[in-house]
Order: structure tokens, then C-alpha cells, then sequence
């Protein structure tokens, strides 16, 4: 093999429920008859109606449909909850540990878990939720965030989380979007020691949506806050009340199970809709193997709810596994660099999943803060997000993982449901910055981008389709499946298009070279520049705004934006300020640029399209190969805009 690679010991391969054998094994099987494979991973589920049909997927432009087990009835939080109770109902089911040190963290069983979700399935029940209606969730990592979500999956109600890092604006724009009766929200979501006034955010959305919209809200901190009689309800209170019962209502296999806005390379953030047993069976089965979970093990993805990673690491995939899961409130710098390793120190974490930006910063801090904690029951970790740099990778292996865990860099998305390309652990070899080969039944493939052609030489580079369905992929995009069919399967006829750039090495393994589109991944988090871009015209100094990544040291990528203000507006410190707020309230603190240039310009082909290409370079500091400028309309545009760069090393 080319490239430093790290075999899976043969102890932790002995014990693992999949070897590099059996991988082999399995995949061959799960590509040559995927019918066959999968109905068999789906006999463990738990079916009110058993399927007779398994897969039915058609990637063909102006008729793409994708359905597996269609004729299948079951419920999803039946899977993850009742079927569990008569083996494991004293069982921790999830692990709460709150953002500060004093609150106690929580052990809450699965029948405590069966209990609260059904109270919470009568209350929105009570306010008239129904089968297929919307669920808008705006809370804090709580309890109560996971009640919610599978009280929704109990009664045949479609969530949609909204991340809590989102401002009213974005908010408001998804209640709207997905035509939600209820948004469940908490008074406020504690964070590092400061506190977000989730209600109040709740309040400013709900002026721009109908007013039949109904408000629930945890009362999580007791912090004040405006309440508005017949409209907000105190959902504690509520559930205190209801009766502990709920019927998990028969859901068909094709049901919506959940809604979770993206954003794309377009202005608006599309609706990635997921299925009930397709999704469900994936988020499990990819929990079980690439984490190699063994019952009893007690697995943390420190990601947040409002993310996919969230819903189905946290949420889905665990608790269909019957597994005790974490959830953390908090921040990993809160009370200081060490809370990661003191979490899994005090709950016996074995499996960690985490982010390379996480870990970027944490490595930042010193080794001090892990080698002071006891991580001897870590058996496996995991990053997720972006493609993890060798140092990053090195680190994580040799201070946290002390060289003998494996390292699981799990490439997927939130249209794909769960990890489509990753190593396992006691399998596949790894190489720090792969995310190495695929997971069973996924079929990636390397096209030329200009010609489509299929690069069928092992090494190769392109964009990355996969060739065919997979039971967690995405079924649509809410309310404009044309958007879907046009964004997905319009470019590469008869493919997923990802909108990743892929190199695949001499060894058949995948490297993520990251996005060919308009779309940037900034601390893992996935930021359309059309979004930010129009946000800053939406400021009535900016005439016009351009906005590309740039390598950042910690987030990966760092938002920079070419801002051409009005004329005669003069541009100062206090107005680039002023703009970074501006964008802050109207999509939220991820989307803040980090730095902003004044452009008396853009530059600009002589049809009015503006070469981002030019100032994605200059971003990038690289702007000596500029490529072909020829066709820009007004050349001297560049030269001012190299002149003034923000980002000179
Ligand atoms: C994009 C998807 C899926 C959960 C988190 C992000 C990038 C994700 C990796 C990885 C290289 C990665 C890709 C992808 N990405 N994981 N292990 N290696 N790149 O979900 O917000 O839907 O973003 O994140 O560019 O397309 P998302």
C-alpha cells in the first residue's frame, strides 16, 4: 500500500463485529444483489406489516423516485424505544450531561424515555398535531429535544429541527417553508456559560408567521420571558398531565420521518426529506459497524441535534441499537479545554465522535488537558464534517487515542441519511485524510467533470457521484421535487451528484478533495455563499457582495466576503462591523464573515457573471496563477482587489 497505513490490531479485529474478510464478504454481496442484503439487515427492525418489496429506486431525470420496503408498516419510535423495553427497559438510554458543572447529569432509562415521549406525544396531540403535519423544534441539546423528536415519530408528525445557533430570520423562514402548526422551543439554551434567549428568538420569528402557529416551550433555565396567552404553551406542565400511554401510530415505510433544511448553492436552504424505514434501518446499521457498538458500550457524537450528524448519531442510529447514548449541552472549552476528556472520563465514553474542528482547536490548547484524564474505556473514534488534515489526524490517534484506537473518518452528508464512505474499525486500514472505501451496498464513482464520463482506471480524480440508491438516502426536497431532481441528478444523467471533488489512490481508497459547487464548509457546517451573499445585499449600503472560502487554520474554511458598497457610502470600520452583525441577525453566528474587503468592483465576465474563481485565488492569498483573465470585462478590477486582499500572509 501507498501512503502510512494503520491496520486494525488483530485483538480489536477478533472482537469486532466486522473483519477485513467479512467486509469483503458483505459488500460483494450487498452490490451483487442488494435486494437480498438489505432485506435481511431489515428483518431487524420491528414490522407491524412486513415489506415484500425492497428496493424500487429510479435515478432518471424528470422521474426520479426512490422507495425501499414500500409496502412496509412500522413505527420508527416504536424501533427505538418499546421493542427495547422488555430486555433493557432499566437500561440507560441516553446520558444527559447539562453545559455546567453543578447540575447533575441525567441517566434516563428506556422506560423513562417510553414515558416522557408518549406524554409528549399526547400533548401535541392535544394541540391537534396529526399524521403527516409539521413539527418545527428550536431547542437547546436537552432531554427534551429527544422527546420531542420521537413523540413526532410516534404519532406520524414530520420534525423539523431548526439548529439553535439559527436567528429569528432563518427560523421564521423555515416554520414558513415547511407550513409547521407548532414550534417547540425552550426559554433559553445555556452554552459555554451564556445563555441564548431561545424564546425570545421564537417570539421575533412567530411576527412573520401565521398566527395560528402554536409556541411550546420548555421551561429549561427559568430565565423571563413574554408570554402570550393561547399561543404558548408550558410543555412541562402539560406532560405533567398527560396520560404516560401513547399508540405508536403504523407508519408506512415512505412516510416522511423528518425534515432538516440545507444549504445549497442557491439562496434558499432546501428541505432534505427523510424516510421513516429506510433511514432508520441505515442510521442503525451504519451506528453498529462503524463504531463496531457491542451492547452495554456507552457512545458519544458530540454533535448537536439541530445537525444530521445530530439526528441520526444521537437520536436514530443509537436508540434503534438499543444503545445508552450521550448528549452534552455544553461546548468543548467549557469550563476550559479539558470538558471533552472529562465527560468521557466521568460516563465511561467508548465510543467518541467528534469534529475536525473540534479537534483542531482542542490540539490548539496542549496535550495537557487530555493526559490528564482517564480515557481507558475509549475503544473507537470518529470525525465527521470535512476532510481531517494528517496533523489533526496524528494528534487524535497518538494523544487521545493513545495509538492503539482505531480512527473512523466517516464521509457522508445530510442528503445521504447516514456514512456512505468510511472505514470500519476492526476492517479497513486507515490513512490519516481518507475516509477510505465504501459502506456496504454504496456504490461511489469518479466522472470527468466536463465530459461525465466514468473514470474506471483505480486512480483517479473528478467529482464524486454514487451510482445507485441506498436505503437513507433523501427522498426529496420539501415541496419541489423538481429542485431535487435538478440539484441531484441533472448535471451527471443517471447518477447522485454529492458536489464533491474525490481523488481515489493507487489502493482503490477515497481522499475528499471538498465542494465543487458554491457551497463551504466552515467548522463542519455547510454555508451556501449565495445565502451570506444575499444577506449583505439585503443591507442597504451593499450594492453587491461576492462571497468565497479561504483555508482557515481552525474552521477549515473561513468566510470572505467582496463587499461593493452604494455610492457615495464611505467604507469604515464601524460599517464592516455593522455588516458582520447584519449577517449575524439575519442567518445566525456561523454565517458571520471573517473577513470582509471593499471592492469598488467585482471582477466580471462581459456578459455581467462574476469569476469567482478570480476571488476565490485572491482569497486564498494565491493570486500570482490567476489562470485566464482574459474574458473579464474591466481587468483593472483585479489589481485593486489583489491590491487591498485582506488574507496577506
Ligand atoms: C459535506 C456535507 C454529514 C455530516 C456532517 C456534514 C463534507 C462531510 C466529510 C469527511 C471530507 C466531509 C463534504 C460533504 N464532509 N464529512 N469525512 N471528509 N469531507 O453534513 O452539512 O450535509 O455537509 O461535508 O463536503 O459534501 P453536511
Amino acid at each position: 500500500m501507498s501512503d502510512k497505513t494503520y491496520p486494525p490490531s488483530d485483538a480489536f479485529a477478533k472482537n469486532a463485529h466486522i473483519d477485513a474478510a467479512a467486509y469483503d464478504k458483505m459488500y460483494a454481496a450487498s452490490i451483487k444483489d442488494p435486494d437480498a442484503f438489505w432485506s435481511e439487515h431489515a428483518q431487524n427492525l420491528d414490522w407491524i406489516e412486513p415489506f415484500t418489496k425492497v428496493k424500487n429506486a429510479s435515478f432518471e431525470m424528470g422521474n426520479v423516485d426512490i422507495r425501499w420496503f414500500e409496502d412496509g408498516v412500522l413505527n420508527v419510535a416504536a424501533n427505538c424505544i418499546d421493542r427495547h423495553l422488555k430486555t433493557r427497559g432499566d437500561q440507560t438510554a441516553i446520558i444527559w450531561e447539562p453545559d455546567d458543572l453543578e447540575t447533575p447529569a441525567l441517566h434516563i432509562t428506556y422506560n423513562e424515555l417510553h414515558e416522557k415521549v408518549c406524554r409528549m406525544a399526547n400533548v401535541l396531540l392535544s394541540q391537534g398535531i396529526m399524521r403527516g403535519d409539521r413539527v418545527v423544534i428550536y431547542l437547546p441539546m436537552i432531554p427534551e429535544a429527544a422527546y420531542a423528536m420521537l413523540a413526532c415519530a410516534r404519532i406520524g408528525a414530520v420534525h423539523s429541527i431548526v439548529f439553535a445557533g439559527f436567528s429569528p430570520d432563518a427560523l421564521a423562514n423555515r416554520i414558513n417553508n415547511s407550513g409547521a402548526k407548532v414550534v417547540i422551543t425552550a426559554d433559553e439554551a445555556p452554552r459555554g456559560g451564556r445563555k441564548t434567549a431561545l424564546k425570545s428568538n421564537t417570539d421575533a420569528a412567530l411576527l412573520h408567521c401565521d398566527d395560528k402557529v402554536r409556541c411550546l416551550v420548555v421551561k429549561h433555565t427559568g430565565g423571563q420571558t413574554t408570554w402570550i396567552d393561547g399561543r404558548d404553551i408550558d410543555v412541562k406542565a402539560q406532560m405533567e398531565h398527560a396520560s404516560p400511554d401513547c399508540p405508536a401510530r403504523p407508519m408506512n415505510a415512505e412516510d416522511p420521518l423528518f425534515i432538516l433544511y440545507t444549504s445549497g448553492s442557491t439562496g434558499q436552504p432546501k428541505g432534505v426529506v427523510h424516510s421513516s424505514a429506510g433511514y432508520l434501518l441505515y442510521a442503525g446499521l451504519t451506528h453498529r459497524y462503524v463504531f463496531d457498538y457491542h451492547d452495554g458500550d456507552v457512545f458519544w457524537c458530540t454533535a448537536d441535534v439541530g445537525w444530521v450528524t445530530g439526528h441520526s448519531y444521537i437520536i436514530y442510529g443509537p436508540l434503534a441499537n438499543g444503545a445508552t447514548t450521550l448528549m452534552f449541552e455544553g461546548v468543548p472549552t467549557y469550563p476550559d479545554a479539558s470538558r471533552f476528556w472529562q465527560v468521557c472520563e466521568k460516563h465511561k465514553v467508548n465510543q467518541f465522535y467528534t469534529a475536525p474542528t473540534a479537534i483542531r482547536a482542542l490540539m490548539g490548547q496542549g496535550k495537557e488537558f487530555v493526559e490528564k484524564c482517564d480515557l481507558s474505556d475509549l475503544k473507537v473514534l470518529g470525525t465527521v464534517g470535512e476532510p481531517i488534515n494528517p496533523e489533526a489526524w496524528n494528534w487524535y490517534n497518538d494523544v487521545v487515542g493513545k495509538g492503539t484506537r482505531p480512527i473512523v473518518d466517516t464521509w457522508w452528508q445530510t442528503e445521504t441519511g447516514g456514512h456512505l464512505m468510511t472505514p470500519l474499525p476492526g476492517a479497513t486500514p486507515t490513512k490519516p485524510g481518507s475516509c477510505t472505501t465504501p459502506f456496504f451496498g454504496i456504490e461511489p464513482v469518479i466522472l470527468d467533470p466536463q465530459t461525465g464520463e466514468e473514470q474506471t482506471e483505480t486512480e483517479a480524480s473528478g467529482v464524486l457521484c454514487i451510482k445507485s440508491s441506498w436505503p437513507g438516502q433523501m427522498r426529496t426536497v420539501y415541496g419541489d421535487h423538481e429542485r431535487f431532481e435538478k440539484t441531484y441528478f441533472s448535471d451527471y444523467k443517471g447518477y447522485y451528484f454529492t458536489g464533491d471533488g474525490c481523488r481515489r489512490d493507487a489502493d482503490g481508497y477515497y481522499w475528499i478533495t471538498g465542494r465543487v459547487d458554491d457551497v463551504i464548509n466552515v467548522s463542519g457546517h455547510r454555508m451556501g455563499t449565495a445565502e451570506v451573499e444575499s444577506a449583505l445585499v439585503a443591507h442597504a449600503d451593499v450594492a453587491e457582495a461576492a462571497v468565497v472560502g479561504y483555508p482557515h487554520d481552525i474552521k477549515g474554511q473561513g468566510i470572505y466576503a467582496y463587499v461593493t458598497l452604494m455610492n457615495g457610502v464611505e467604507p469604515t470600520d464601524e460599517l464592516r462591523k455593522d455588516l458582520e452583525k447584519w449577517v449575524r441577525t439575519e442567518i445566525g453566528p456561523i454565517a458571520k464573515p471573517d473577513l470582509i474587503q471593499w471592492a469598488p468592483g467585482l471582477p466580471k465576465t462581459r456578459s455581467g457573471k462574476i469569476m469567482r474563481r478570480i476571488l476565490r485565488k485572491i482569497a486564498e492569498n494565491d493570486h500570482a496563477t490567476l489562470g485566464d483573465t482574459s474574458t473579464l470585462a474591466d481587468p483593472s478590477v483585479v489589481d485593486d482587489l489583489i491590491e487591498n486582499r485582506m488574507n496577506r500572509k
